[in-house]
């Protein structure tokens, strides 16, 4: 939640630069909030900070900077936010100035004592524009750097961000500039994320990498209770009293800048579920042989305590909880060990059976959702091992874990996450058999078939893109005005049912519900309406398996009550046939291997009929990307 950049130059390399790279930084963090966007930028001899900021979309700020220029800078930050704090306007837009305009501050988090302080800083006669707490470490700052300078002779903007930063309670990333020291950057963060850019004669801040990638690939971890100051030439960071942190860990960002950008499609998301394909191939690549055998080395677990793991409990919220659901059936079938699928935010706050032989295996696309960076944290203060499945390289989730097993769905931009989840249930495939391989298990040969199919599956996920799409887009068509959608399905199926109901209300705003559909006849048949849509995941039928029958009586009753059904289905099921309205189809694949197949036109169907609507499918309202705040 909130993007933020910032950058230093000197006045050699900087002119326009400062702010180019903030709103080229914005542009790429805008996923993470937009409900409105500023920069601030100083130079030598400028002799204050200059602040822009605008409620809405970043365009709005474009367009005011196009109309009414700022001058050349040497140092500058720029924020996009999603409002935590004090409605989305012009006046609580970041950043936010000290009372005598000489600093100014970006933030992404929420300050929990900033009443007190507040209160506090009105009692010394302090006023305050804006209803944020943004605006209350701003002027706390300026108080702070006052100080300072009466205590040092000289300002030093380094040292009242430290001050600062031990002063405030919640969660926070501050970046801030000084005019009187036009040559740096600050930044704190604490239970918030902040990564530096190295660069040559330049340096870079951002929120994540993306802010900064077009410019260099190399980053530098900034880590928990952390301060950091950049100039042109250097980069320090020390802890919040000062002591310097010797050999930070460097690293190089393994994708392009233009894997973030749209690249000839029309949205980001279109472009995402068009990615599931590759996003499951390179998830599998290196990490088995053709021998059916997997390698884990990255796993930095040792092997002996792998393998005396006794039961694993999955965290994470929205998408990536439901691909740990999807990993809760296959982990179970081929580990012969119990698997707890958990919301992060409610495993939090309970007194969760844990142990030295409980695996918890956390699931982030962004790495840095604060519901389960702070799950990941209790488990270890009771003692589990926590493996990270992650797409964010240097991520605090990823750092924080005992290992880390990337998926490589490369920058996902879109909002609602799509090649994320096939990468997701992916990687905890490859760790399921990976555990089974350890404990053995499971035979040596099921393995290897599983391993078959699983590489087959980007092949049968690109048969559904290439055959289904236009189906999919005349159902978008027909159904857009529905008032609201029941997804069911079983076993596997059912996390994918919720799946499909949470892409399509979080982006065309349409009310759904996902249920496993067994459930049904325990309520949810209840709200089916004649030609109301009901979307079932149809298992596919092999020789005795009872999944498909079921879920096909399930079907004949939810169509007597007049609804118009909606199948997911393995081509040329012949009962899906008989009874569905409209059918998208899959590929014939093992039972668990269908989710990859079968979200695939959820998305592409959630995606259209928010099309249909009207909406922009990469930014839905009232959401960000990366949820960093509990
Ligand atoms: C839904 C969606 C969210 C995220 C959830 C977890 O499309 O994007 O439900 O899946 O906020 O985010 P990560 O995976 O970044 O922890």
């Amino acid at each position: 939640m909130c993007g933020i950049v910032g950058y230093a130059g000197s006045v050699k390399t900087a002119c326009g630069k400062p702010l180019e790279v903030c709103l080229q930084g914005l542009k790429r963090l805008e996923y993470r909030g937009y409900d409105s966007a500023g920069v601030a930028l100083t130079a030598p001899g400028m002799g204050h900070v200059e602040v822009r900021k605008k409620a809405g979309r970043l365009a709005n700020l474009v367009d005011d900077i196009e109309a009414h220029p700022m001058p050349d800078a040497t140092v500058a930050i720029g924020h996009t936010r999603w409002a935590t704090n004090g409605a989305p306007s012009d006046s609580n837009a970041h950043p936010h100035t000290s009372m005598d305009g000489k600093v100014a501050i970006i933030h992404n988090g929420i300050i929990e004592n900033a009443s007190q302080l507040r209160l506090d800083l009105q009692a010394e006669g302090y006023h305050f524009t804006s209803a944020t707490d943004t605006e209350v470490a701003a002027k706390l700052l300026g108080k702070i750097v006052d100080i300072v300078i009466a205590e040092k002779g000289e300002p030093d903007l380094f040292e009242a961000i430290r001050r600062l930063a031990r002063m405030l309670e919640g969660a926070f990333t501050i970046l801030a500039v000084d005019e009187r020291q036009p040559g740096i950057v600050v930044g704190a963060r604490h239970d918030s994320p902040l990564v530096v850019g190295l660069g040559d004669g330049e340096n870079f801040l951002g929120s994540d990498v993306a802010a900064f990638v077009a410019y260099t690939k190399r980053a530098m971890e900034v880590d928990q209770d952390q301060c950091v100051c950049i100039s042109a030439d250097d980069v320090t960071i020390t802890d919040f009293f000062g002591n310097v942190v010797d050999n930070p860990v460097v690293f190089t960002v393994d994708w392009d800048a233009s894997a973030a950008e749209k690249g000839g499609w029309d949205s980001f998301m279109d472009k995402e579920i068009h990615e599931d394909p590759a996003a499951v191939q390179r998830t599998l690549i290196g990490r088995m042989d053709d021998d059916g055998h997997i390698n884990l080395d990255e796993v930095r677990i040792d092997e002996h305590e792998l393998k005396s793991i006794d039961k694993i409990i999955v965290i994470g919220c929205g998408t990536a909880s439901y691909a740990g659901m999807v990993a809760k059936y296959a982990i179970e079938h081929w580990v012969r060990i119990p698997v707890e699928i958990e919301l992060a935010h409610e495993f939090r706050y309970r007194d969760p059976i844990l142990t030295p032989r409980t695996l918890v295996v956390a699931i982030s696309q962004s790495g840095e959702t604060m519901d389960t960076l702070m799950a990941l944290r209790h488990a270890r203060e009771q003692g589990s091992k926590v493996l990270a499945i992650c797409n964010t390289q240097g991520a605090s989730i990823a750092r924080e874990a005992d290992a880390v097993l990337y998926t490589q769905a490369g920058p996902e931009v879109a909002v609602a996450s799509t090649k994320a989840f096939v990468a997701q249930i992916t990687a905890a495939y490859v760790l399921g058999l990976y555990l089974a391989q350890l404990k053995g298990a499971v035979y040596r040969d099921e393995i290897h078939s599983t391993l078959a199919s699983l590489k087959d599956m980007p092949a049968k996920i690109q048969w559904v893109l290439d055959t289904q799409a236009a189906a999919i887009e005349q159902a978008a068509r027909e159904l857009a005005d529905s008032k609201s959608f029941l997804f069911l399905g079983r076993h596997v199926g059912y996390p994918v049912a919720m799946e499909g109901a949470l892409k399509l209300k979080e982006i065309a705003y349409t009310f759904t519900e996902g249920f496993a559909a067994g459930e049904l006849k325990h309520g949810p048949i209840a709200l089916v309406e004649p030609g109301e849509p009901v979307v079932f995941i149809v298992p596919p039928k092999r020789g005795r398996d009872v999944l498909h029958a079921k879920v096909i009586s399930g079907i004949e009753e939810v169509k007597a009550r007049g609804a118009t059904i909606i199948a997911v289905a393995e081509e040329n099921d012949p009962d899906v046939k008989r009874y569905a309205d409209i059918v998208f189809w899959r590929p014939a694949c093992p039972t668990l291997m269908s989710p990859l197949v079968d979200v695939v036109p959820l998305q592409l169907f959630a995606m259209d009929v928010a099309k249909q609507k009207g909406y922009d499918v990469d930014k839905p309202r009232n959401l960000a990307k990366s949820v960093t705040v509990e």
